[in-house]
């Protein structure tokens, strides 16, 4: 995967590293910021990604510039899977159309425009889930995603260590829950990875 990433795929990532970058060192506001993960999160998703179950949709809440679902995409080359990638505001919106076009990955992901809460009643079994949305919304996103995951399914849940107190009702919750097994991996923010036995 990693090694056959394309020439525009990186240079889309390397422009996106350097805009988050310059976001959080330049004083902007943190709503306006692009707030993704660091590269070696984005290798650790993918890999994730390609080792989940066929059967079921692959989705990520919370796209911002589109960074993130690059990374995921890599997974889907094969077995004409397709990354359904939710986001909620406008400018972020317009970055993630421009990003994916610019990497040439139109065909492997969808963007959906809005927020989850509404538009992800509709799904039907999940596969694999990225969850990096703001981190209050984090419990009733797993409450929505948990029961259509599929056996051998991912949920991974980005700033579990960096943002704990804020995550932990939906971490505790799932933990508490006899259908997964969960673990706090130490990469990039910290990734919660819940599997569904
Ligand atoms: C931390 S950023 C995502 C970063 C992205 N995953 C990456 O690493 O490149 C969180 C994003 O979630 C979006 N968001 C927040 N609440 C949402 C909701 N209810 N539905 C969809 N997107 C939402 C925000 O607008 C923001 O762009």
């Amino acid at each position: 995967m990693f090694k056959e990433m394309t020439a525009a795929m990186k240079q889309r990532m390397q422009v996106l590293e350097d805009l988050d970058r310059r976001d959080r060192s330049d004083g902007t506001e943190p709503l306006k910021r692009l707030r993704q993960i660091p590269p070696e999160t984005g290798k650790f998703l993918a890999l994730l990604a390609a080792a989940c179950p066929d059967g079921g949709e692959f989705i990520e809440i919370g796209t911002s510039a589109g960074y993130s679902s690059l990374w995921i995409s890599l997974a889907l080359h094969q077995g004409g899977k397709k990354l359904k990638t939710f986001e909620i505001l406008p400018e972020k919106i317009a970055l993630a159309k421009e990003t994916f076009r610019a990497a040439g990955v139109e065909h492997l992901i969808e963007l959906i425009e809005g927020d989850f809460l509404e538009k992800g009643s509709t799904l039907g079994e999940i596969a694999f889930c990225f969850l990096d949305c703001e981190k209050h919304l984090y419990e009733k996103c797993f409450d929505l995603v948990s029961s259509k995951l599929v056996s051998g399914g991912l949920l991974i849940a980005d700033n579990a260590i960096d943002h704990y107190e804020a995550a932990k009702s939906m971490i505790e919750k799932a933990q508490r829950d006899d259908r997964f097994d969960c673990l706090t991996v130490p990469i990039g923010k910290g990734e919660f990875v819940c599997r569904r036995k």
